[in-house]
């Protein structure tokens, strides 16, 4: 048995949402990751075992820069439908993940200290790299049960610069919610005039239960002013590290010529090969469609367990789409302290402070409902109950 501590990352209780541990007694809805039991082998194995058949010396080779061009154009055609709206294959631009685009916008676009506008709250991780690994000065703006504040974006304009603003506009992380139609409009146009870069993170945009969502920020690549990003990880696997940027052929261009693409070559080029055979044969089409039907059923009765055993003492709204239910709780609840006595329970959820910039919203935490299966989800909640039921906050 292997005793290299460079081997731990490769079992499967790496766990990079939160520092619970992930053990087999313990149900931790902080985790904001695909069920394991979900995630595509059948898929990927055929289509892997389709593409080196297909037996062509370039699949091991450095990629594209912008990424391969057969992969574009059938990525396209895919988002096309899915989006409602046409794509550019031009104006995508491969990526390892959302994660790394993130991370490529500001290393192309910011320097240290530079404002940027984020959403209170925002998704954990993307200020991690946008405050610790940028150093950028995040300015937070309010956000209501339809999302960014587009007033409260208008008075921080008054008093700050931003370079761009971070916003995850469908079924938000952490809140689940969707920026409606008219906002988005509005943030375009606050961005023309006070010229900032908007970076959509619309990772979860093609993930409804239900209606589709209002158009993504791509449909305005054109502009100029929007980075819209997107992954794999929430629609196929995050193993495969896989994602886009969709931009203006200008801002493409910028992506494609970095330091990091000219030495490395196109971002994912081996996994974008063995992915585009599922989208050209349609097996992520279908598989998507299993996902939603197996999200919306956690969705329901992760809503039925949280009326049984939390009731009046947290309020929500039932997500239509995406990963996450985001629970406010009476003011004086800590929920970091809450987190302490859940443990206790075998239980985890991820609290509010960790999803704001500033350490606030400490009476808010969020609960994935993508990692368990239905009995876990009922499980787990029943469990939460009970550490409310006993739960008082710290002298
Ligand atoms: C809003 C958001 N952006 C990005 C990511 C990470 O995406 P990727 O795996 O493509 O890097 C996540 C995953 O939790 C997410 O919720």
């Amino acid at each position: 048995m292997t005793t290299n501590p460079d081997q731990q990352g490769s079992t499967a209780m790496y766990d990079r949402s939160t520092q619970v541990d992930r053990s087999a007694d313990s149900i931790n809805f902080g985790i904001g990751q695909p069920d394991f039991a979900l995630l595509p082998h059948a898929l990927m194995s055929e289509v892997a075992a389709e593409r080196f058949a297909e037996g062509d010396t370039e699949l091991l080779n450095y990629g594209f820069p912008q990424g391969d061009g057969r992969f574009r154009w059938a990525l396209a055609e895919f988002l096309r439908r899915g989006y409602r709206a046409a794509v550019d294959p031009q104006q995508l631009m491969i990526t390892a993940g959302a994660s790394q685009a993130l991370n490529l916008v500001c290393t192309l676009f910011t320097r240290p200290g530079d404002t940027v506008f984020v959403e209170e709250p925002s998704y954990f991780l993307a200020l991690r790299i946008l405050q610790e690994d940028h150093r950028l000065n995040a300015v937070p703006i309010p956000t209501d049960e339809h999302g960014l504040s587009l007033p409260a974006v208008a008075d921080a304009l008054t008093r700050h610069r931003p370079v761009l603003l971070y916003t995850i506009p469908t079924y938000q992380n952490p809140t689940g919610r969707t920026l409606p139609h008219n906002r988005r409009q509005q943030l375009l146009a606050l961005a023309e005039e006070h010229e900032f870069l908007i970076v959509a993170d619309e990772v979860y945009h093609l993930l409804d239960f239900g209606s589709p969502p209002p158009p993504p920020f791509a449909a305005h690549a054109d502009s100029g002013r929007v980075l819209s990003l997107g992954s794999f990880s929430k629609i196929l696997a995050p193993g495969l590290r896989l994602g886009w940027v969709q931009t203006s052929a200008q801002l493409t261009r910028q992506f494609a010529a970095s330091g990091l693409v000219d030495s490395g070559g196109g971002l994912n080029h081996f996994t974008s090969n063995l992915v585009r055979v599922a989208l050209e044969g349609g097996g992520q089409k279908d598989y998507l469609e299993e996902l939603r039907r197996a999200y919306r059923q956690r969705v329901e009765a992760m809503d039925a367990a949280l009326h049984k055993h939390i009731g009046d003492r947290a309020t929500w709204t039932v997500p239509a789409g995406g990963f996450f239910f985001w629970l406010t709780c009476a003011d004086n609840i800590d929920t970091t302290a809450l987190l302490d006595a859940a443990a206790g329970a075998k239980v985890g959820f991820l609290p509010g402070p960790r999803c704001s910039s500033v350490g606030g919203l400490d009476h808010c935490l969020r609960l994935c409902f993508a990692h368990y299966s239905i009995p876990e989800i009922e499980e787990g909640i029943r469990r939460l109950g009970q550490v409310f039921d006993t739960f008082q906050n710290p002298p």
